[in-house]
């Protein structure tokens, strides 16, 4: 059961018959919502003072018809109006009672109904660009996805998933530069995934080297002298003795000033990275020796997209290689995609693509480059560069029209990092235009893993080994919770739990911050065994486990206690009241696909368990009628805590 849907609906027929209503009554119902304090009851419908404003009457008065007309006799004590006009709403017991004996017998589902009108949604998520190694970001990608994608089919939606991964790109004019120049034979039969990397490493360096020497460092010099040129102006600035008049253009100098320094740091990470390859003993003469290897790069690039043999060849044999990297990371993650199109699936699709935008008349020629001009950009969205290549903008132009043909899909979610923004709102004003009205394209953007300093976090030294490197550690960590518990016996048992609090701590990080705030990854703070953690989490639901064993029952025989529950006690009504809300954190999850929504259910899950624990003896309750209703309810919170953490992909522990 869903509550909160079920009042909404209830309130939808009596807002209906209200006198002179003809407003907008979806936005009515969002003002049902559950009451922050107890004390107002379970829920709360603030929906009359903006009805009174609307239809020129007291907002008590609007209250009193509405619940006149509202029919919640089957669910409600009778509702109360207070103050100004506020509607309070408390469950009865029964209802309650009623709703979790749904979830008892539901053991799957929980009692959390199928949608009525599923919808097709296609999940664009994890999507890394193949051949150099995966990064922090690519995981949150995948791990918000992966949840998105299984709430959505949890609720009876169709869900597509899509790995939409980059293996047409520079990336591999990368490798196969690298491979005609560099190659070391033996290593690349021994290690491939190790190799290339090793390539691609090292070209990305000497690349980066010469673009910084011949363009970033100028380019940057260049602002330097400008912004200090600002900084001096501004500095000398006679005050005004007009106080408001001073203090702002301080504070003009003072961001004028942090820009100037912004960017003294940008040259001296610069001048860095350029002294690195300078005083490498090996990668100094290799620079020297390729001054034109950005320009080559491209150059191989080309030839691969235009179809020269060596080149695709190299590309068929490498890109296996480079996918296995890829699988090691998705298995120990546990993910999986129903299919995995990547840039190179498209390629030959793209020139369709320009075509078309171009006889619709929305792409037009600008400097020999083909360019949708669209309103409300500065920049045109370019999907044809003057050389003839084509770019990541036509490719997701070709796969939103193959995805169209192919599922007809209602929604297409994006799961990819903010700095992307501009592309994807780019991208779906131009398919919009190209006739995709009707889908919902959304760009499920998230913000950056920051490391303890701030800065966007690198896994240590960027090797092919990084995100591997990262999952290990955070077992490795996991491993001293596992090895501090008396319960684990064997160093099977250690090793799977630590695997699980490991990954799974992980997991909860990326998916328990707001998706759209960047949040700092830290060790520490993601494997505490108390807060919001997914270590907490596993604990709680190890805890209720164990409750069985010492009761002496199976989890199938506390369910069958529903049958006749008690909710005498404030603690068992509260949890009873947080165990039912699992529908509508779910609906809450799909509303703005964002996972931490379930993420907070759980935890506040788990608090009113714990309250309920601390007040409420389970084993030693006063009567075995009452003992089988409580440990009914640990039941339903066990299996609860269990199906939630998996929807969000974490795997649950039997003790630890
Ligand atoms: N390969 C891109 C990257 O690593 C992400 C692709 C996202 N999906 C898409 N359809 N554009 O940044």
């Amino acid at each position: 059961m869903n509550l909160l849907a079920e009042l909404r609906a209830r309130f939808a027929t009596s807002l209906a018959s209200l006198e002179g209503f003809d407003g907008n009554v979806q936005a009515a119902l969002e003002l049902i919502r559950p009451s922050t304090d107890a004390k107002f009851g379970d829920y709360q419908a603030n929906c009359a003072m903006p009805l009174g404003k609307q239809l020129g009457k007291p907002p008590r008065e609007i209250a009193s018809a509405i619940v006149d007309k509202l029919d919640v006799a089957d669910l409600c004590d009778p509702p109360e109006i207070a103050g100004p006009g506020f509607i309070n709403l408390r469950i009865k017991d029964d209802a309650i009672i009623r709703g979790l004996q749904t979830a008892a017998a539901d053991t799957e589902h929980l009692g959390v109904p199928q949608v009525s009108d599923p919808r097709t949604v296609v999940v664009d998520y994890s999507s890394p660009n193949v051949a150099k190694p995966m990064h922090v970001g690519h995981i949150r990608s995948t791990v918000i996805g992966a949840a998105l994608a299984t709430v959505l089919r949890f609720l009876g939606h169709r869900v597509i998933t899509d790995n939409h991964i980059g293996d047409w790109g520079t990336q591999f004019g990368m490798i196969i530069y690298g491979y005609k120049h560099f190659a070391d034979e033996a290593a690349l039969a021994k290690s491939p995934v190790a190799e290339l990397s090793r390539l691609y490493r090292l070209v990305n360096s000497l690349v980066e080297y010469h673009a910084a020497k011949t363009t970033g460092l100028p380019t940057i010099e260049q602002k330097i002298n400008q912004q200090e040129a600002t900084v001096s102006k501004l500095a000398s600035v006679e005050p005004t003795g007009d106080k408001k008049i001073d203090k702002q253009a301080a504070k003009k100098l003072r961001a004028a000033e942090t820009t100037l320094s912004d960017l003294q740091n940008e040259k001296s990470s610069l001048k860095k990275k350029i002294a690195a390859v300078d005083d490498d003993a090996e990668l100094a003469p290799l620079a020297a020796a390729h001054p034109d290897i950005g320009k080559a790069v491209l150059d191989e690039t080309a030839k691969l997209h235009s179809g020269d043999k060596t080149n695709l060849e190299l590309w068929e044999r490498f890109l296996p290689a480079c996918l296995e990297a890829n699988q090691q990371v998705y298995e120990r993650l546990g993910v999986a995609f129903d299919h995995t199109l990547g840039e190179s699936f498209y390629h030959d699709r793209l020139a369709g693509v320009v075509d078309d935008l171009e006889k619709r008349g929305l792409a037009t020629e600008s400097d020999g480059a083909m360019c949708v001009f669209l309103e409300g950009f500065a920049a045109p969205f370019i999907v044809r560069k003057q050389d003839g290549a084509f770019l990541y903008s036509t490719t997701d132009l070709a796969t939103i029209a193959f995805r169209f043909e192919e599922w007809q899909p209602d929604a297409i979610l994006y799961v990819v990092d903010h700095r992307q923004s501009l592309h994807f709102e780019q991208l779906f004003a131009t398919a919009k235009l190209a006739g995709c009205e009707e889908i919902e394209l959304r760009h499920v953007n998230f913000g950056t893993v920051l490391g303890e300093d701030g800065k966007p976090y690198k896994t240590r030294s960027g090797t092919a080994v990084g995100l591997m490197g990262l999952l290990d550690e955070a077992v490795d960590r996991a491993r001293q919770i596992a090895g501090d518990s008396r319960v684990l016996t064997s160093d099977d048992e250690r090793q799977q739990v630590a695997e699980r609090i490991g990954i799974g701590a992980i997991k909860y990080a990326d998916l328990a911050h707001n998706r759209t705030s960047d949040y700092v990854f830290s060790y520490d703070k993601m494997l505490a065994m108390n807060g919001n953690t997914a270590a907490y989490m596993q604990y709680s639901y190890a805890r209720v486990r164990g409750i069985f064993g010492k009761a002496g029952v199976s989890e199938a025989q506390a369910l069958s206690g529903a049958g006749d529950l008690n909710l005498g006690s404030a603690e068992e009504r509260a949890l009873g009241i947080a165990l039912l809300r699992f529908a509508e954190a779910l609906d809450k999850v799909v509303e703005d696909y964002r996972p931490n929504h379930l993420t907070a259910y759980l935890f506040d899950l788990a608090s009113a368990y714990a309250t309920f624990f601390q007040n409420c003896p389970v084993i030693k309750a006063e009567t075995p009628e009452l003992r089988m209703s409580r440990l009914a309810l640990c039941a339903l919170t066990a299996r609860t805590l269990e199906v939630g953490l998996a929807l969000l992909g974490i795997e649950c522990v039997e003790r630890m």
